[in-house]
């Protein structure tokens, strides 16, 4: 079964999307600076100036959704998870979404999603898709943005050659991934036969080119003494003008 359409990792993205710091990460001691990937992949990549379209590939539960929609007058987000896209879908319309945190073994704790004040949940579309077989008639988009995709998808250089008409010129692509090739997702043929980033400059070529790549750590809770620390490779570039 697909990991991301069980009940266990919807709640876990709901967590990690919109859980308050506090009730991600009670320890002092831990690594706070992780904390909000799924807002940061928007605010530290993109200048967040008034935007037209804007894409978001892989949306999981939304939060990167709906932090564009601040800024941009339309987003649209796709995600291959029926469950994923259901809990965006019902925070869209409700702005709240109880879900449940396991602490450990049969114990869990109720906590409630809440939609961010910024956010314009009226200018978001969610749908379910295959990123690597988009429908024709999506169009092109300002900014298009894929947080944590590319290594989970089965063949990603599809995704890679459909980029450069999904982004219109001068528009920015924000990919960011923590490389994690695992055979489960990706079939090793299909990994990069190098770094990460450098496959990327080739294979976004000539339509792209890098304006900037960073680190951005992120923070999954599992249970309430288990955590995921990774430090995922950001990189943001621009559609160049031909
Ligand atoms: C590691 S999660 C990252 C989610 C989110 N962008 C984030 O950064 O928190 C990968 C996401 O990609 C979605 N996904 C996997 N294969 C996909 C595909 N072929 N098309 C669209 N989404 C896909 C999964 O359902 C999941 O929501």
């Amino acid at each position: 079964m697909n990991p991301y359409e069980t009940q266990k990792l919807r709640d876990e993205y709901l967590l990690f999307h919109f859980g308050t710091a506090a009730e991600v990460l009670p320890y002092p001691e831990g690594p706070a600076e992780a904390l909000g990937f799924a807002v940061r992949t928007v605010t530290e990549t993109l200048p967040q100036a008034p935007a037209a379209r804007a894409l978001d590939l892989g949306c999981a539960v939304g939060r990167s959704a709906f932090e564009l929609s601040a800024f941009c007058e339309s987003v649209t987000a796709i995600d291959f998870s029926g469950t994923f896209i259901n809990a965006a879908r019902e925070l869209q319309s409700q702005g709240a979404l109880d879900y449940l945190r396991l602490e450990e073994g049969a114990v869990s704790t109720p906590l409630v999603a809440r939609l961010p004040a910024t956010a314009r949940p009226d200018r978001v579309q969610f749908e379910t898709g295959d990123a690597t077989d988009l429908r024709p008639d999506l169009g092109s988009f300002d900014i298009v943005h894929a947080a944590n995709l590319i290594c989970r998808l089965p063949e990603p250089a599809k995704l890679l050659k459909r980029l450069p008409n999904l982004v219109n010129q001068g528009g920015t692509l924000v990919i960011t991934t923590p490389c994690t090739w695992l055979g489960e997702f990706t079939p090793p043929e299909h990994w990069p036969n190098g770094p990460t980033l450098q496959w990327l400059k080739e294979s976004l070529a000539p339509a792209f080119t890098l304006t900037r790549s960073l680190n951005m750590p992120f923070l999954i809770r599992e249970t309430a003494r288990k955590f995921q620390w990774t430090v995922a490779e950001a990189s943001v570039w621009t559609r160049c003008k031909s």
